[in-house]
């Protein structure tokens, strides 16, 4: 069985606005909303992550906008309590597919194939290699060295994990969880497998406002 969590209970401040992040219209269509759907022919079970101190009503509206049914749970202070607390609430899923509420182009073809690639590791991973230079700053004012960028990989959700494997990995003591920016890279430091499944850019995810804009540009490309 395979469980969908979606992490929505970010606070979105980077997209700037007084509604949380997952709320916020594409198209007419709330982020969380589109991002479930994306994920859920895949999922036998979704549960969805909110902000703890949020009214769950309009996310259970989002959800029914897009005609997704989903549990709701309350969030953590950073993204893998929030997926920690929405695994809870998936029991007796042997497999899971972790998404964020910001990525609303995720397809389920995407999903599907993390989900194979399980078979070989213990989590898979959408991701696309770099195009950019990239370079490291301490001070954020001169370079210290420039990376090698045909090894380099940056990481998207959908992310799929043995249950197994992602239980040990949220099994830290909550300050480290906090530190993370997937759940992956916890995986990788229980020494897990983790498999790159080629992603697309068009995966984007929604964090400043010009990712709004560049989405609804994808969108109207879409429909035209
Ligand atoms: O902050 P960032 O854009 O990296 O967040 C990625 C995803 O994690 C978003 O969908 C956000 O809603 C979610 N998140 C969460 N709980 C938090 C912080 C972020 O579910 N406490």
């Amino acid at each position: 069985m395979v469980a969908g969590l979606i992490a929505a209970a970010g606070r979105g401040e980077r997209l700037g606005g007084a509604r949380p992040k997952a709320l916020v219209g594409l198209a007419g269509k709330p982020l969380v909303g589109r991002a479930a759907a994306a994920i859920a022919p895949a999922c036998d079970l979704l549960v969805v992550a909110v902000p703890a101190d949020a009214d769950p009503a309009p996310f259970r509206e989002a959800l029914a906008e897009c005609g997704v049914v989903a549990r709701v749970c309350a969030g953590g202070a950073a993204r893998s309590l929030s997926v920690k607390a929405a695994l809870r609430e998936a029991e007796g899923a042997d497999r899971i597919v972790v998404h964020d509420a910001a990525r609303p182009f995720a397809t389920p073809a995407l999903v599907q194939a993390c989900l194979d690639a399980l078979a070989e590791a213990d989590a898979a991973i959408a991701a696309v290699p770099l195009t950019d230079t990239v370079k490291e700053s301490r001070d954020g004012r001169f370079v210290d060295r420039t990376l090698d960028r045909s090894r380099l990989w940056a990481v998207q959700t959908p992310q799929a994990f043995r249950r197994s494997a992602l239980e040990r990995a949220l099994a830290r003591p909550d300050r480290e969880l906090a530190a993370a920016t997937d759940e992956a890279s916890l995986v990788e430091r229980d020494g897990g497998r983790v498999r790159l499944v080629a992603s697309t850019p068009r995966n984007l995810k929604i964090t400043v406002p010009a990712d709004l804009e560049l989405a609804e540009a994808l969108l109207a490309c879409r429909t035209r």
